[in-house]
């Protein structure tokens, strides 16, 4: 007889593991391997899971690997007396993980229309769904420029800085498109760098468009995706209304696209 626990792996794929990295004592990432049959767009979440034996606990994570790739990769938070996260930052390489047949969200390309300049504005581990974007061929095509903003506590939580700066441009695919086109901006709020300050003071006081080199935000240009916790997400979509940019979403292409599995 088939048990809830059972009816509930059916809508899980089994995984294994192939590669867990840990950056700080509140994030790390992980890789697994990727089933012939799941497809996602670039920017998706599914949700991911693991089975005690008792009981199987899931939440929703974005895919941080680009829709191509062989393997899934995420970034987590470790929330040390969260249901989930206190158990899957102790996962090991050849440990199963579960990932959900259904991928679904609101941060993908045809939420937002093409033009001039494409804003990525994340927080902690919302850059996610960004590193899947910035894969995508066709992000290349769309927009003449994709600025990359990270806003983390700590200068260690901008775990994929290397990646941004260098190794993107040596992908086979999108290297030399990501060497022209992708500006990264990153930004630390808690600790002293290089640059401090949340995304929202740079936007106020210009210094985006400065240090870049960039006309400033154009409704009538430019376009934007926000992903982060739910203070910031109001933060920057009261921002970008106030400049005049309108929402979209999937099918409906606007301004701005943020993900609705966020709000209410
Ligand atoms: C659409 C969607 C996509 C998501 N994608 C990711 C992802 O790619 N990576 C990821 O780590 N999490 C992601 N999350 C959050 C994730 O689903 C869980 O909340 C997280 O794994 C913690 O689970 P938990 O059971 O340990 O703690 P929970 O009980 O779920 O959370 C406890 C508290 O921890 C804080 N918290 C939870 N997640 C985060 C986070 N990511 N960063 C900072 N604080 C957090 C919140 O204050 C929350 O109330 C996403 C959530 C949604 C809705
Ligand atoms: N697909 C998705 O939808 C998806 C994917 C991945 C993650 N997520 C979500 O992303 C969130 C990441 O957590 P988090 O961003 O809270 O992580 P965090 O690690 O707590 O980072 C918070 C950062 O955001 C800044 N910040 C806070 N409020 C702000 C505001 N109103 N305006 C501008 N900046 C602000 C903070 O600055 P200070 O230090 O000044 O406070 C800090 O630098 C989680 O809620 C997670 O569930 C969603």
């Amino acid at each position: 007889m088939s048990t809830a626990r059972d009816k509930i792996r059916e809508k899980l794929f089994a995984v294994e593991v192939t590669d867990v990295q840990h950056y700080t004592d509140r994030l790390f990432t992980l890789r697994t391997t990727r089933p012939g049959t799941f497809r996602f767009e670039a920017g998706e979440f599914t949700m991911i899971g693991l089975d005690t034996g008792q009981e199987i606990i899931q939440r929703a994570y974005s895919m941080t690997n680009a829709s191509y790739d062989e393997e899934l990769s995420f970034l987590s938070i470790k929330v040390q007396d969260g249901a989930f996260t206190s158990r899957l930052q102790y996962i090991e390489v050849g440990q199963e993980m579960l990932v959900g047949k259904k991928p679904t969200g609101t941060l993908t390309l045809d939420a937002v229309a093409p033009g001039r300049n494409l804003y990525l504005f994340s927080t902690g581990t919302g850059i996610a769904p960004f590193m899947s974007l910035i894969q995508e061929p066709e992000i290349y095509n769309r927009y003449e420029r994709i600025i990359l903003n990270h806003t983390c506590r700590l200068q260690a939580e901008l775990v994929f800085d290397h990646y941004l700066r260098e190794g993107i441009h040596e992908h086979p695919l999108i290297g030399e498109e990501a060497a022209q086109q992708l500006l990264y901006y990153p930004t630390v709020t808690r600790e002293d760098y290089y640059r401090t300050g949340r995304i929202t003071t740079h936007m106020d006081d210009g210094s985006l468009w400065g240090e870049l080199g960039l006309d400033a935000m154009d409704p009538e240009k430019d376009r934007a995706m926000v992903c982060g916790g739910p203070e910031m997400l109001d933060a920057l979509v009261n921002e970008l209304t106030s400049r005049g940019f309108d929402a979209g979403d999937r099918g409906e292409a606007g301004g701005y696209a943020i993900e609705k599995a966020f709000v209410g």
